[in-house]
């Protein structure tokens, strides 16, 4: 496939998109964090609203300027991300791009640690955050369209078809990190976008032509 999609192919649609990483605070000073750049959901948001979508960005923290005409939220955490993007439903299709935390410190210590004499370990609990990908797909207002991402190292059909099923999306990109294709931190990217019945691959392209490549895919596969 080539290109972007038509002018206008999203014209009349509402598109919501999450992007970057989540930051999960440990104390007043430290946090969890990931290397996702964010670059990716800002093209998404960016390439949607230039097919004509009404398009709706939830931001994790990210240096990043908002596209033209789209509407941005920022968020710090895993839980206000799943807060603000199920608080923006509904929506005629989901993007999430967003390398949401999958754990988040049981507790926010109110005061910064302090290293403590003698112990040269500190362990910090973790607990699971709420899914956003698979709460929007199993909403009472779930959009006609749920598109997730993957980040995988290895074997990324295995695993990106399987979360096509766990989480109940009707599209999953998967992003091969790690190697020479592309991914976090990087301008370029290459795509293997899963559905049932089928695939393609996007790129290896910079950001923005995929992201182009991702909507026009999105356009044609929304419900009329
Ligand atoms: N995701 C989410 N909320 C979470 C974790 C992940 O919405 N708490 C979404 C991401 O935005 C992405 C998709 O789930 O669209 C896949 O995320 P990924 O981290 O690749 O996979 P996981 O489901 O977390 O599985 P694993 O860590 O086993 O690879």
């Amino acid at each position: 496939m080539s290109g972007a999609p038509a002018a206008g192919a999203l014209a009349g649609k509402r598109v919501l998109v999450s992007a970057g990483p989540t930051f999960e605070d440990i104390d007043p000073v430290r946090f969890v964090g990931n290397r996702s750049s964010g670059k990716m959901g800002f093209a998404v948001a960016e390439a949607a609203r230039e097919a004509g979508a009404e398009v709706v960005l939830v931001a994790g923290p990210v240096h990043l300027d908002t596209p033209a005409g789209v509407a941005r939220i920022d968020v710090r955490s895993a839980a206000q991300m799943h807060a603000a993007v199920l608080g923006a439903l509904p929506a005629d299709v989901y993007v999430g791009a967003a390398a949401v935390a999958d754990f988040t410190p049981r507790r926010v210590s109110e005061h910064k640690i302090k290293k403590t004499a003698g112990s040269d370990t500190l362990v910090l609990e973790l607990v699971r955050t709420p899914d956003v990908l698979a709460d929007v797909a199993a909403h009472p207002r779930r959009p006609a369209l749920v598109v997730g991402f993957a980040a995988e190292t290895h074997e990324v059909e295995h695993y990106a078809r399987g979360k096509l099923a766990a989480k109940r999306v009707d599209l999953i990109a998967a992003n091969l990190v790690g190697g020479a294709e592309g991914g976090f931190e990087r301008d370029d990217n290459t795509l293997a976008v899963y559905w049932h019945g089928g695939e393609q691959r996007l790129g290896p392209a910079p950001k923005r032509e995929v992201a182009a490549q991702l909507v026009a895919l999105i356009a044609g596969r929304l419900p009329a």
